[in-house]
């Protein structure tokens, strides 16, 4: 059994034990911390505090607005009225030289009315840059600030956080605040965001606001790229509402007419050297349907010589060994693991599951209902999966693991946390996650993973030797 420890600076102090093989190094962690109650924090609490002024902007967030990192969609939300669609920006503090006109909307849900709801696109920008900026009018106008990516570069580095299953609870406060402290610079989130659908009626629509102005100390400084989960959904005839995701497609904005597509529910950008594919697990897959042509197309948009990480998100996970959500992923999987195998998919993250769980590199594209191969196998071309649907949300924890821990699991741990993905240069990444420990961030499963494309088995072979001299946990 495999324990490590380690500190992230400018080079990496780790003192790991080396964890080589796919059978003996498998971990179950004991490890259980639910640090606070599952209840969600009374909303006159100061993290969902609206802001001073008439008609204040609130709920404040940016995510990508194309496809390589030289846009932002900046949303938020003014209650009392339209107000200005307007975003003021520049690249220095108070020096505002440029501005861009967005769009506004609104809805209903049962009785609640929406405030209204701006998005607005700032494109033209220049590569790793800061610029500040400020929506509003007059004396209610609120000020910001981003630092667009660097260009498109197979080897220049940039760390990711990844975030699913949020809420708002205590925990997932703990959760943002440790994820705020770690250095990542724009968030991939795996789905369920607000879990207002756990409320009724007028509710459901006063959650999604809270909820807006608690991620905002976050999102509204840098990208948060967004994903779909189960509580999107929100199909609830009961109060009359029937249109699946009416709230999430509202708020949310992503840039899917950027890749060609027809929804905002997949879509993918490249930042950095990263190419980032989002799916939708509650919208159709199978062949021949949108989601379906879309990927295929996006898939030979790759270019690794460009951008070698290749990263999707989804909300459902493909491999869990969770009791909750098992097997849950296995349609998703039937339709499209063969293609993430012969793609070299790096990582696939995926929520869901309230708990965390790491894969080796296996694969069960051989079974076909009748090849007598039911079972995953070491695949070198396979990704690693990775659930991290850890972020704390009223429905507490998923403790109870499927036993023994099947061979494909490398690490798995029922406590909240969140993760982060350092990618160095077009060969190496620097992964951990971060375990919420009595209020502190605690990393807790460090890996150093190998690009699937650029490591080649020899490379592998060489790096790999490297590694365990040094004492450094590996991928394979
Ligand atoms: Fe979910």
């Amino acid at each position: 059994m495999l324990v490590s420890a380690g500190v992230r600076g400018s080079c990496f102090l780790l003192i790991i034990i080396t964890c080589v093989g796919f059978v003996s190094a498998r971990i179950t962690s004991s490890f259980v911390r639910s640090e606070w109650p599952s209840v969600d924090i009374p909303l006159d609490h100061q993290v969902f505090a609206i802001p001073k002024g008439h008609n204040a902007p609130q709920q404040v967030r940016i995510t990508q607005g194309d496809y390589d990192g030289k846009a932002v969609i900046i949303s938020w939300v003014t209650p009392d009225e339209p107000g200005s669609n307007k975003v003021q920006y520049g690249k220095s503090e108070n020096k505002y030289d440029s501005s861009a006109e967005g769009m506004v909307t609104n809805y209903t849900f049962y009785n609640y009315k929406s405030g209204y709801i701006h998005h607005c696109l700032v494109d033209d920008l220049e590569y790793d840059t800061k610029y500040y900026y400020k929506i509003g009018d007059g004396h209610s106008s609120r000020e910001f600030w981003f630092q667009t990516p660097p260009k498109i570069d197979p080897d220049v580095s940039y760390t990711f956080g990844i975030i699913g299953d949020l809420g708002q609870t205590y925990n997932s406060l703990s959760t943002l605040e440790h994820y705020m402290q770690s250095g990542g610079q724009t968030v991939l989130f795996v789905g369920d965001l607000s879990y207002a659908d756990r409320y009724e009626y007028n509710d459901v629509g006063i959650r999604w606001d809270s909820w807006g102005r608690f991620v905002e100390q976050s999102a509204a400084y840098q990208p948060w790229l967004w994903s779909a989960g189960n509580h999107e959904i929100e199909y609830m005839p009961k109060m009359g509402e029937v249109i699946p995701f009416k709230s999430y497609l509202y708020r949310i904005a992503t840039p899917h007419m950027a890749t060609n597509s027809t929804s905002k529910l997949w879509y993918a950008v490249r930042r950095a050297s990263a190419h980032i594919i989002v799916l939708s697990n509650y919208s159709p897959y199978v062949k021949y349907t949108p989601q379906w042509r879309w990927l295929r197309e996006e898939l030979t948009r790759v270019n690794r010589e460009k951008t070698p990480w290749l990263i999707v998100l989804m909300h459902v996970p493909i491999y869990n060994s969770n009791s909750a959500h098992f097997m849950e992923g296995e349609s998703m999987r039937s339709v499209y693991e063969s293609w993430f195998v012969h793609a070299r998919v790096d990582f696939i993250f995926a929520g869901h599951v309230h708990a965390y769980e790491r894969s080796y590199r296996i694969s069960n594209i051989h079974y076909n209902v009748t090849s007598g191969d039911p079972y995953p196998v070491p695949d070198k071309s396979a990704p690693v999966y990775i659930t991290v649907g850890d972020g704390g949300n009223q429905e507490g924890l998923a403790g109870r693991y499927m036993d023994p821990q099947p061979e494909y699991s490398a690490y798995r741990e029922a406590s909240y946390g969140h993760s982060t993905l350092e990618l160095k240069n077009r060969t190496h990444a620097f992964y951990h996650w971060n375990r919420n420990d009595d209020g502190k961030k605690v990393p807790t499963d460090l890996v150093m993973f190998h690009n699937q494309y650029w490591a080649s088995n020899m490379q592998r072979r060489r790096l790999k030797r490297n590694h365990r001299k040094a004492g450094i946990a590996t991928d394979h």
